[in-house]
């Protein structure tokens, strides 16, 4: 029998986005840097990084005893880990998980796409910001071609797996793309997110002139392809979702900035190095990689999660909104966002 939790804020826990490495072969510049994440930059060391052993007990736990039924692989870049289907095997077989999600940039997709898919994942978030190769080399601070990307696109959707696309727009960066984009996957037939360019980690020097925010991008797309707002998928969804008006293509915008969605929040983030936090934009976590490697029972985690989850009070989104907040934060590449 599954118990829920409920934070402070009388807020579920249904979904869990495990980060399974820091690592990413892309230095997009609004969340990896490559001036900031260069050749010396301290990545998590082997040691460090849970093994899939213990991602597995510790999900056991979220999920039978804390009411997870969502789980999310994240990175870096999640596919940089080695044999991640095994991780999404074990993952799969938990029972009470109702689905299981990736969010990639999609380069090593041709390459996994099948045995992803074989092992029991269901759906696929791709992040991809322009169709403009001399622009999306830039944006992604190693050159790497559009076509790698669609390629991964096509892979995914090859091989069954559910896709959406991500795309951060920032305000001179790329909001010229919105319409091309919209238009390419309307009739690619994959769902298409505006993701508002958010404040997340200490290091891609946001500013809130750089928010292209979300009023902003439904009149663009309005006033060329007419849209009509259309219920959320369940209470708690991140995006909120438009309609091709007399069509069945939708799309969906994450407004983080804009329009916070504290309220619905039931989302807890592990890290790669097995902290816990209990926000997108958290200073501090939780360490459970001690308790989990020092012969700690399930009971016993068990506990600590849900007084960790109990105690909770994070709405960042919403403080961001009604005050000039200022604090260190945890970098985007640590929690997968
Ligand atoms: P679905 O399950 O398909 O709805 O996926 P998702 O949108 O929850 O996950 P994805 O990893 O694709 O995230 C899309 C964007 O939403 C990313 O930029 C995330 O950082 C952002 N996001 C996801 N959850 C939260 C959240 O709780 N707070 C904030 N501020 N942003 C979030
Ligand atoms: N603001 C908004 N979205 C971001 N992402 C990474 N950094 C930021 C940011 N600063 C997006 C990625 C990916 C998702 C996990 O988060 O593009 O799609
Ligand atoms: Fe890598 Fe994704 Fe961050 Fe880009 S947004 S640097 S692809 S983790
Ligand atoms: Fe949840 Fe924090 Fe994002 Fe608000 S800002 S929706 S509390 S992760």
């Amino acid at each position: 029998p599954t118990t829920t939790v409920y934070d402070y804020f009388n807020r579920p826990l249904r979904d869990l986005r495990i980060s399974v490495t820091d690592k990413c072969n892309f230095r997009c510049t609004y969340c990896m840097p490559a001036e900031i994440f260069g050749p010396d930059y301290p990545f998590l060391k082997r040691g460090e990084l849970l093994s899939y052993e213990e991602i597995e007990r510790l999900a056991k736990v979220f999920v039978h005893s804390l009411g997870v039924q969502k789980i999310r692989i994240t990175g870096g870049e999640p596919l940089m880990r080695k044999d991640l289907p095994t991780l999404i095997n074990r993952l799969s077989q938990i029972k009470g998980v109702e689905d299981i999600a990736m969010t990639t940039n999609g380069v090593f997709l041709p390459k996994y796409a099948h045995a992803l898919k074989e092992a029991g994942l269901k759906r696929v978030s791709i992040s991809l910001d322009s169709l403009n190769d001399e622009q999306f080399g830039k944006i992604n601070g190693r050159g790497v071609s559009v076509k790698t990307v669609l390629d991964g696109i096509d892979a995914a959707a090859a091989a069954g797996l559910n896709v959406k696309i991500n795309m951060v727009v920032k305000r001179g960066m790329n909001d010229h793309e919105i319409i091309p984009m919209a238009k390419y996957f309307r009739d690619k037939g994959h769902i298409l997110r505006f993701i508002e360019f958010m404040d997340v980690g200490n290091s891609n020097k946001w500013n809130l002139q750089d928010v292209y925010p979300k009023k902003q991008i439904i009149e663009d797309i309005h006033q060329v392809m007419p849209i009509e707002a259309i219920e959320p998928n369940y209470t708690g969804e991140v995006a909120t979702r438009y309609r091709y008006v007399g069509a069945d293509e939708e799309i969906g915008v994450i407004s983080s900035v804009s329009d916070a969605f504290c309220s619905t929040c039931n989302r807890a983030r592990l890290s790669a190095s097995g902290t816990l936090y209990t926000c997108l934009f958290a200073s501090k976590g939780h360490d459970l990689r001690t308790p989990l490697r020092s012969n700690q029972s399930n009971e016993e985690l068990t506990e600590l999660l849900q007084s960790i989850w109990h105690d909770r009070k994070d709405r960042y989104s919403v403080e961001r909104s009604e005050s000039i907040t200022n604090r260190t934060k945890i970098e985007m590449s640590h929690i997968g966002g």
